[in-house]
């Protein structure tokens, strides 16, 4: 028998890993979120740029049910995620962070790691009481598997640091590394590169490049056209709440109607 090549799925077969459409979220009488959309294609390096107030995280808020919205739905994964609470999404697989980094100060960078994972058999009475061992070797298991992931972000010689002692980009870095403990299929990051250092945001980059080619999917909010121009596949544009244009990196930088957004801001 001739061998028979394998069928590949036509792309619009293959589901976004994320997909919101019809959103609107108004604060008051200002409508921050004006019927957008967005898409995250698996396996990709999405980003989503706009001029300063455009929406950017008030959209992923709503993406990640951190707000609600007066309309519009969000799938992730092919579900519908409106019911779900905001950590019952992260246990699915979707996993945001801040644009201020949020850390526990007075938390050794470890202890940040470790917050991270949820739900594990040493928060049930019964089971502590009988299974102390199991308990010893799944927590050594999450030690390891966070020194491993602070090894990766150049961050395991600050272990047992006090967070509160790590630079702006460090906590950053903290912030990512503490969401991959939990082992997301989609990670939003609200501009890891702000603040950050040059080597450092050279480094996050080449993680982030890693992490993707291992599997991750991302969502990244930049205003450093330097980071999107090498991360992202594709570009979602937002100004006044709404789309205003989606395409390659390249596309997006010679799109007229995107300078005018940011010169006009
Ligand atoms: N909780 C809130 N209450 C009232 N207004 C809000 C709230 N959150 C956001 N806004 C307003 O919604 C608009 C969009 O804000 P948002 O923070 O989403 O913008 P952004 O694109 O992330 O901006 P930046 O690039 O500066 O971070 C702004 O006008 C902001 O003041
Ligand atoms: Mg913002």
């Amino acid at each position: 028998m001739a061998d028979v090549e394998p069928i590949e799925r036509p792309a619009k077969l293959q589901l976004p890993l994320l997909a919101a459409s019809g959103l609107i979220k108004s604060f008051g009488g200002l409508v921050a979120i004006d019927h957008a959309s967005i898409e995250v294609a698996k396996g990709s390096i999405t980003g989503l740029i706009g001029p300063n107030g455009a929406g950017k995280t008030t959209l992923f808020n709503l993406l990640s049910n951190f707000i609600h919205p007066d309309k519009g739905r969000v799938l992730f994964d092919g579900e519908p995620i409106h019911q779900l609470q905001s950590y019952q999404i992260a246990q699915r697989g979707m996993i945001r962070t801040f644009q201020v980094a949020r850390v526990l100060s007075r938390l050794s960078v470890l202890e940040n790691m470790l917050l991270a994972t949820q739900h594990q058999t040493g928060e049930n009475f019964w089971l502590t009481w009988f299974k102390q061992k199991q308990i010893t070797a799944e927590e050594r298991q999450q030690r390891e598997q966070a020194m491993t992931i602070l090894e990766s972000i150049g961050l395991a010689h600050m272990a047992h640091e006090y967070a509160g002692a790590l630079s702006g980009g460090q906590r950053k870095l903290l912030e990512i590394g503490r969401a991959l403990m939990s082992q997301p299929k989609l990670i939003l990051l609200d501009e890891p590169a702000a603040g950050v250092n040059p080597t450092l945001i050279k480094q996050i980059c080449d993680r982030i490049l890693t992490w993707n080619r291992e599997g991750l999917t991302f969502l990244i909010i930049e205003h450093n056209m330097d980071v999107i121009m090498s991360l992202c596949d594709r570009v979602w544009v937002l100004a006044e709440g709404r789309n205003l244009a989606v395409g390659t990196p390249t596309e997006i930088q010679t799109n007229a109607q995107v300078l005018e957004a940011y010169l006009g801001q």
